[in-house]
This record gives C-alpha cells, sequence and structure tokens, in this order.
C-alpha cells in the first residue's frame, strides 16, 4: 500500500540527513580546534555548539518523518491533514535555519546576542538545547502541531496498535520534557537541576520509548514476527525504562550542590539502566532466530540489529562504566565523558534513524528489491570510525582523570602535549566518519530509482 503521506517522512529524513552531514563535518573542525585551536574563522565554542545541537536537531527530525510513516502504515489511512504537515515540516526548517544563522552571526560578533525581554536574542545557553526563547517557542508549536496531526490520525480510524501506543505516548513525554528547559532561574544549580531533566530524561527515557517502539515496528516489517509477541516484550522494555530510567537521573546530580542523597538514588537506578537495553538485543536476535522466512530487506535488519547492540554498548556499558558515584567523583566532565556521549548517541540514535531510513525508504519509493551494498559500505565507515573515534577518546579520558584529577597536572597542560596523539587519532577517523555519511546521503537519493543488477 503506498501513501501520500509517506511523502512528508521523505521530506524529513532529506532535511535530517543533510543536518547530520553539517554535523559531522563541524564535528571533525572540532576536532582539528583540539590541534590547532586558532583554525578556522568560527571559535571552538561555536562549533561545540552547533555540532551537538545539529545532532540534536536532526535526530529529532528523523524521528518526526518515522512517525509521519509508522502512524498511516499502521492506520492504514492517510494523515489526518497532509497540508498541516507540510506546513509544520517548513515550519520546522524554517526555524531551525534561523537559530543556526543565529549562533553563526553569534560566532562572529559575540555582542549581537542581546536582552530582549529577559531572555538571549540568539542562544540562551544550556549545552545541546542553546536554542533562544522565540525559537523554542515555535519548536514548542511545531512540535504539538505534529502530534495533533499524528494522534487525529489515530483517532480517525480507531484502529489502535501496541507499537503507535507507545510511539505516541514517548513523544507526548519528548514534548513535554522540553519545557524544563526553557525556565529561567536566578540559581546555577537549580537551572542544571531543570536542564538535566531535558537532557537526561529525553535520552535515557522519552527517546528510548520511542526506540523501543520502533525497534518493534521494524522487527515486523522486516520479518514479519508475530505482533503479539513483539508487543510484550516492548512492555516490558518500557517498563524498565522508565523505572531504572527516571531515578537514574540521579547521575547527574553528583556535584553540582543538590542534596547528597542523589548518590544512592543516581548510582542504584542508573546502574540498572543497562538491563532493558540489553533486553532488546535479546529481542532482536530472538525475533531475527525464531523468524525463518526469507529476509528481502537484509541491510534493514543488519542495522535494526547493529542499533540494538551499540545501544547497548555506547549507552549502557560506556555508560555504566563512569555512572557510580565512586567512579564519576574522578571522571566526571572528562573525555571519558565525551567517548561514551559519541559511542550512545551513535548507537542509541544515530543507528535507529538510519536504520529507519533503510527499512522504510523501499517502500517510500514503492520498490521492493534495491541495490544494498551502498547501506552496507555506510554502515561498515561510520561503525568502524566510530569505534576509533571512541576507543583514542576513552583513552584520553584515562590519561586525563589520571594526570589532572589524581596528579594535579593543569587541564591545558594535559590537553596540549599528554594527549595530542589521541586528537590526532581522532580526527583522522573522524574523515573516516564523513566518508560514511557521504556514501549514505548519496544511496538515499538514488535508492531504488536504478535498477538492480
Ligand atoms: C541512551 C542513550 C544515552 C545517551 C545518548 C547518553 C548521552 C550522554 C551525554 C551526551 C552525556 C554528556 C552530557 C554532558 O554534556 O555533560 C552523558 C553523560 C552521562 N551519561 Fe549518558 N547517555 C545515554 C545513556 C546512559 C546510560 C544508560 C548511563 C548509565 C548506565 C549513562 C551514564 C552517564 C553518566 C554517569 C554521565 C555523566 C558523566 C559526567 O559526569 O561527566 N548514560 N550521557
Ligand atoms: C554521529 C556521529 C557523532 C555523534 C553522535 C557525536 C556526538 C557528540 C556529542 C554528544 C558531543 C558532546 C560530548 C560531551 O560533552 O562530552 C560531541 C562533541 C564533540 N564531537 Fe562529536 N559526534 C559525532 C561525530 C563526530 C565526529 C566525526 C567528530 C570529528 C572527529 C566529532 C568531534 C567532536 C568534538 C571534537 C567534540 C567536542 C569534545 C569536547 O568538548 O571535549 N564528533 N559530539
Ligand atoms: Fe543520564
Amino acid at each position: 500500500m503506498h501513501y501520500q503521506s509517506h511523502k512528508i517522512a521523505l521530506n524529513f529524513y532529506t532535511a535530517a540527513l543533510l543536518l547530520f552531514l553539517v554535523q559531522v563535518v563541524v564535528g571533525i573542525i572540532a576536532a582539528l580546534q583540539f590541534m590547532w585551536p586558532d583554525f578556522f574563522i568560527l571559535n571552538f565554542n561555536t562549533i561545540r555548539t552547533l555540532h551537538i545541537n545539529a545532532l540534536v536537531v536532526w535526530l529529532l527530525m528523523g524521528m518526526m518523518g518515522a512517525t509521519y510513516y509508522v502512524i498511516p502504515e499502521e492506520s492504514e489511512t492517510e494523515l489526518w491533514s497532509i497540508p498541516l504537515a507540510h506546513v509544520q515540516f517548513w515550519a520546522t526548517v524554517l526555524t531551525v535555519s534561523a537559530v543556526i544563522i543565529g549562533y553563526i552571526v553569534m560566532g562572529l560578533n559575540p555582542q549581537a546576542n542581546i536582552e530582549i525581554l529577559g531572555t538571549r536574542l540568539l542562544n540562551e545557553g544550556r549545552e545541546y538545547i542553546e536554542a533562544p526563547r522565540w525559537a523554542d517557542i515555535l519548536i514548542v508549536v511545531s512540535i504539538l502541531l505534529f502530534l495533533l496531526n499524528n494522534f487525529m490520525t489515530v483517532l480517525k480510524t480507531k484502529k489502535f496498535t501496541a507499537v503507535q501506543g507507545v510511539l505516541l505516548g514517548g513523544l507526548t513525554f519528548l514534548a513535554l520534557m522540553y519545557l524544563p528547559g526553557m525556565f529561567y532561574t536566578k540559581s546555577m544549580v537549580l537551572d542544571q537541576f531543570w536542564w538535566w531533566w531535558v537532557v537526561h530524561l529525553w535520552v535515557e527515557g522519552s527517546w528510548e520509548l520511542i526506540a523501543a517502539a520502533l525497534l518493534a515496528f521494524m522487527l515486523h516489517k522486516l520479518l514479519k514476527a508475530d505482533v503479539r509477541v513483539l508487543a510484550k516484550w516492548m512492555y516490558i522494555e518500557v517498563g524498565l525504562v522508565l523505572f531504572t530510567g527516571i531515578l537514574g537521573l540521579g547521575h547527574h546530580y553528583y556535584w553540582i550542590g543538590t542534596p547528597r542523597y542523589w548518590l544512592w538514588v543516581g548510582g542504584v537506578f542508573s546502574s540498572l539502566e543497562p538491563v532493558p537495553l540489553l533486553l532488546m538485543v535479546w529481542d532482536a536476535f530472538r525475533t531475527t532466530r525464531e523468524t525463518r522466512g526469507v529476509v528481502e530487506n537484509k541491510v534493514g535488519l543488519h542495522l535494526t540489529v547493529a542499533h540494538a547492540i551499540f545501544n547497548f554498548v555506547g549507552a549502557g556499558l560506556w555508560g555504566v562504566v563512569h555512572t557510580l558515584p565512586q567512579v564519576n567523583k574522578w571522571t566526571h566532565g572528562t573525555q571519558i565523558t565525551t567517548a561514551h556521549g559519541h559511542l550512545a548517541f551513535y548507537g542509541a540514535y544515530v543507528l535507529l534513524i538510519v536504520a529507519m531510513i533503510y527499512v522504510t525508504l523501499p517502500s517510500i519509493r514503492g520498490v521492493r528489491q534495491f541495490r544494498q551494498s551502498g547501506g552496507y559500505q555506510a554502515f561498515w565507515w561510520m561503525t568502524i570510525s566510530m569505534i576509533f573515534i571512541v576507543i583514542p577518546i576513552t583513552g584520553a579520558g584515562m590519561v586525563q582523570t589520571y594526570l589532572e584529577r589524581l596528579l594535579g597536572l593543569d587541564y591545558v597542560t594535559v590537553k596540549a602535549s599528554y594527549n595530542l596523539w589521541f586528537w590526532i587519532f581522532r580526527a583522522l577517523f573522524g574523515v573516516g566518519f564523513l566518508v560514511g555519511v557521504l556514501i549514505m546521503v548519496k544511496d538515499f537519493f538514488t535508492l531504488g530509482k536504478k535498477p538492480v543488477s
């Protein structure tokens, strides 16, 4: 079945991938600035802002694309309003472009970030979600329109599925969790307290619900696996994500001025966070093994399973190693954190969106068979490069923790001399990662358009 609505999904995927390219190019610039701080017209702080905000925004746009695909397909109907979805798409693109231009303007002239009505015009601070208040409001409106359209689509047919429920539940949770990042308080402690609600309860709460729903969707679509069995495991995963993840928030409250009981709460609950992630890996393997039918979209399945594995490795393993207060006391805010940030985001969410694109794009283009080699090549270039970005950075973090925190050498000495080789490796493999993204973008634009040979 072919839906008009899927054109919207395609638009969101396209915008997401172009922003992914921007994210990775500026990532390489940031990596070079670790070796030559004066490299490039924009300073490291601006480049870093662009890198991580682009990351968050393209993943959100990828999730919107995925939702605009999944909801019509599960409901077996067109979207409630296709024109509204187009408006929402272009409004999002315009807002995001304006915010990016604002960051660049501020990078060239920091004084341009003037105060208007008690808020900042171009950048309001708060790592990852630095967009100014006017943009926050537009983003909220855009997300509300997006949710309205999808909920109305489900209501229109009254065909409720488990995947829809968890997906829309996760998205509603996501939208609500954007709000704590919009308050101003005079206390830095309170500001950080609420800011972590957004960052942590997104990636370790609502986004994981979305991931669980999309995992079930993909396994069903690829393997025709039994929906009831998939739904049962999805609910268990979701329950455990919420049980461990909500109070796991405490692992960010160790040293920022919050009460000491967070040391216990954060330590205990966040240590359990890898459990649901491991369950997802098992779910992917079990479903693949038990469903013996011939899989047409092999690259789609490959990416789905890889997402489950790297979600566990990057978020679960690279997270749990520094999550106990006894360890985090030494590693807090070092390159260990950066290593985890890269592998977790890559495994949990970059691969999730890439998998969704490869699982759904053939249907969107109306083909059953397509050349799969591009997808595999992109995957291996990106994944091997990411592994060899994360290993040196983990090493850099260990050296940094030892020299800086135990021996008391100063930050710049460690960064500039002892860690230089790690930076060189990161930059080299960064270029390898870019090659993978370029292969994928090219494949995205041509998939299903050429005859299969
Ligand atoms: C699910 C996907 C996850 C993503 C995308 C993710 C991403 C990140 C990022 C980007 C940071 C750095 C934040 C900053 O700028 O300060 C961070 C910090 C942290 N993450 Fe995760 N994370 C995930 C899951 C987990 C899990 C499951 C655990 C524990 C089991 C964990 C433990 C930590 C800890 C302890 C910190 C604080 C590091 C510090 O003190 O500097 N994360 N995470
Ligand atoms: C999909 C791929 C990527 C993801 C998900 C990603 C994610 C992130 C995240 C979450 C941060 C903030 C980390 C923190 O505060 O600890 C970050 C910072 C950074 N990223 Fe990436 N990144 C990616 C690709 C790259 C590439 C290809 C390069 C270039 C080699 C790169 C270079 C950097 C640098 C230099 C920083 C600043 C690190 C610091 O402040 O210590 N990233 N990235
Ligand atoms: Fe967290």
